[in-house]
């Protein structure tokens, strides 16, 4: 069975992206490997400047990673920060790549000049290198991203080249495996950029907590074009070619027979619209329910957080004694 690891940011609520981009997958992969997900929490902390948020946020990741379907007897869930091992591989991955290639990552280009006159902290820089050492603390085959984190996975593959060839063989080599559809869930009123929690309004973006009313609003006023035919094409008809890959990762249809289903945008955004609604409304019972009980949140976690510690430490004295540090006296 293959390693598989996958990990999301607590960082405001999670959306359909992260759900058709991520989330399904590593629910629907959950008895195919042995896996791994972790609430990244250490890297939210590049972008967090307030108290008390990040450990609300992420308790309610966790619920709603549970609530999604992951079970927690079989996926092993996790808290970052609940693994030292993280913080300390990283600083190793630090060591091992380059002031040049993290200069090359279009997300630290992309979140700096989103930030400018803005605090700019190191770590969101240095960030690849903490995300290189999640994924190889579990010596992990595969790592399910959407499209957006495949630079991400490429320098991890990099540094592990470069640390074996340096130190001796200690890491497996990863690579990203990417949903067909929903691997890029675009924002419903500006379809030419991903869906983010980062966008600057919510109009576009259908949070997991949106009540079905919201939901239903959002799909009948995406934005699509004036030419009113439904054709697939994602360069010259962006908006339509995302509610036709929303309906088809919803409802697991595939896109091409969707596309010959309509003649007009009304039906098409009324159904991508029902199918969502559909997909969520049991989603976000379960996550109340969760939230209400947070002894047994706390219960799950920890049964992860166990397991998880266990592989974490192996992997990282295994590091030290291929580069060859004092062993601990
Ligand atoms: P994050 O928290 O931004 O997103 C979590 C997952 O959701 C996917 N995703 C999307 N997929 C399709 N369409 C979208 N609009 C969309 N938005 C987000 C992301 O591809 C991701 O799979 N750097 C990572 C977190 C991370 C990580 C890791 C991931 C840290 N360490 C180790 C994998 C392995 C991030 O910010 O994801």
């Amino acid at each position: 069975m293959p390693r598989v690891l996958s990990c999301i940011q607590p960082t405001g609520s999670v959306h359909l992206g992260n759900y058709l981009g991520a989330l399904v997958n590593w629910v629907s992969g959950q008895h195919d490997g042995n896996v791994y997900h972790g609430i990244v929490d250490l890297h939210a902390l590049t972008v967090t400047e307030s108290p008390q948020v990040l450990g609300n946020q992420t308790i309610e990741l966790a619920a709603m990673l549970f609530a999604v379907g992951l079970d927690p007897n079989v996926a092993t869930v996790f808290v970052q920060s609940h693994i030292h091992e993280h913080s300390e591989l990283a600083w190793i991955m630090e060591c091992t790549v380059s002031f040049g290639e993290l200069s090359r990552m279009t997300q630290f280009k992309d979140k700096s000049a989103k930030r400018e006159g803005e605090f700019i902290s190191a770590g969101l820089f240095t960030y690849p290198a903490l995300q290189a050492a999640d994924i190889l603390l579990y010596d992990a085959d595969e790592v399910p991203v959407g499209e957006d984190q495949r630079q991400h996975i490429e320098i991890t593959r990099d540094i592990a080249v470069r640390f074996n060839h340096r130190f001796g063989d200690t890491f497996v080599l990863p690579k990203a495996v990417h949903p067909k559809a929903g691997a890029r869930v675009m924002d419903l009123q500006d379809p030419t950029s991903k869906m983010s929690k980062s966008a600057t309004t919510d109009s576009g973006i259908i949070y997991m907590l949106d009540d079905n009313a919201t939901i239903d609003k959002k799909f009948k006023r995406a934005v699509t074009d004036s030419d009113g035919v439904v054709i697939y094409d994602r360069e010259k008809k962006p908006g339509v070619a995302n509610l036709l890959d929303i309906l088809a990762a919803a409802t697991n249809t595939p896109v091409e027979t969707l596309a010959t289903k309509y003649t007009q945008y009304g039906p098409l955004k009324n159904d991508a619209g029902d199918a969502v609604v559909a997909l969520l409304d049991p989603i976000r019972t379960r996550y109340h329910e969760l939230m209400n009980d947070r002894g047994e949140l706390a219960r799950l976690l920890s049964i992860g957080n166990d397991r998880a510690r266990e592989v974490a430490a192996q992997t990282l004295g295994r590091a030290h004694q291929a580069i060859g540090l004092l062993p601990r006296i």
